[in-house]
């Protein structure tokens, strides 16, 4: 039996930091609105010259450092993202060459926003549990800010830039337990981009090019669908909640961690929570989490972690993995 387990965690904010004082002077907002209903301090934002190619290298050479692993060993890459550097190629091939991988091994990025690192994990595993590949870069990175409306005082201070990557390897030990993925993409009046290729691009009005949200909506369906899908994955392996040492939620919104938290009887000093320091990074928000719970200590050897996320489309998803 062939499993894929985590070697190696990495993740990159970009140096430029916009505090909630900042946005103050932006959009008619307060620091203490932003506090309370949303849990967020402060965001990184990319600088002119930055992209999410830029973001991902940092956090795949932090991440293949730690697994000790060289470009040579990679033998797939997957980037989730939304923000993509260009319409094609792919951010995945741009990262392969940034970071010198000339194998010929597959590389491509899948879409599915916030939950599109859980949407990679997904893939790379069944890639590996198949045998197609023994090594992979999986990475989560976005530069979201880009996407933003910077009038829209209900998005703007909800979103940052991150990039967040793991080193996925074939083991014959048991690392990740299983992923489960979902989709339903009957909500796309509850959170999009409208702007594409495809839709309206001659007649596209300014706003279509940015985030539209009906915040109230969604927050309601997250909470829900993010309990629902913890309790599928532990169902799935007869756990109780009591037996996962760590949940590493999408950070969206604390009020959002701390629903589904309550709702599934899991204290909070088993959560990972990071939102605070960048706000949602969606794609970049689950394995920056995981990395700095790697890097502090709190993740050790041995330990279950339950990852989720949930985003446009809707997607969402879940991890189970051992450490
Ligand atoms: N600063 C100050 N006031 C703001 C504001 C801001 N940044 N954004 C909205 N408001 C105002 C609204 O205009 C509204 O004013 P009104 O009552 O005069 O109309 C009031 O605050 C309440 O708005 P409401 O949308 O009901 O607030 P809320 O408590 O639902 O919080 C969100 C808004 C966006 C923080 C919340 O709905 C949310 O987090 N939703 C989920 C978003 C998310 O995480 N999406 C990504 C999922 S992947």
């Amino acid at each position: 039996m062939i499993y894929s387990r985590i070697t190696g965690t990495g993740s990159y904010l970009p140096e430029k930091v916009l505090t909630n004082r900042d946005l103050e002077k932006i959009v008619e907002t307060s620091d203490e609105w932003i506090r309370e209903r949303t849990g967020i301090a402060q965001r990184h934002v990319v600088a002119d010259d930055e992209s999410t190619c830029d973001l991902a290298e940092q956090a795949a050479r932090r991440a293949m450092e730690m697994a000790g692993r060289r470009p040579e060993d990679i033998d797939l890459i997957i980037v989730g993202t939304t923000t993509p550097d260009q319409v094609f190629p792919s951010t995945a091939c741009l990262l392969q060459q940034r970071l010198g991988v000339h194998n010929g091994s597959p590389a491509f990025d899948v879409q599915a926003v916030c939950t599109g690192f859980v949407y990679a994990l997904g893939v790379a595993d069944q890639f590996i549990r198949a045998g197609s590949a023994r090594c992979a870069l999986v990475v989560g990175a976005e530069t979201i800010s880009r996407i933003l409306d910077w009038n829209d005082r209900g998005t703007c201070v909800l979103f940052g830039d991150g990039a967040g990557a793991v080193v996925l390897e074939a083991s014959d030990k048991p690392g990740v337990l299983s992923t489960h993925l979902h989709a339903d993409g009957r909500y796309e009046n509850l959170l999009s981009v409208p702007r594409g290729v495809g839709r309206g691009y001659k007649d596209m009005i300014a706003g279509e090019a940015y985030l539209q949200m009906k915040g109230n909506e969604v927050f309601k369906w997250a909470v829900n669908t993010l309990g629902r899908i913890v309790e599928e994955t532990l169902e799935k392996h007869g756990l109780e909640q009591s037996q996962v040492d760590w949940l590493i939620p999408h950070q969206a919104n604390i009020r959002i961690i701390q629903a589904t938290a309550r709702k599934l009887k899991l204290p909070m000093e088993k959560v990972v929570v990071t939102v605070e320091n960048h706000g949602n990074t969606s794609a970049a928000s689950v394995p920056m989490a995981l990395d700095e719970a790697v890097r502090d200590g709190r993740i050790q050897p041995g330990q279950l972690v339950l990852m989720e996320a949930f985003g446009g489309g809707f997607t969402w998803g879940s991890a189970l993995v051992y450490f």
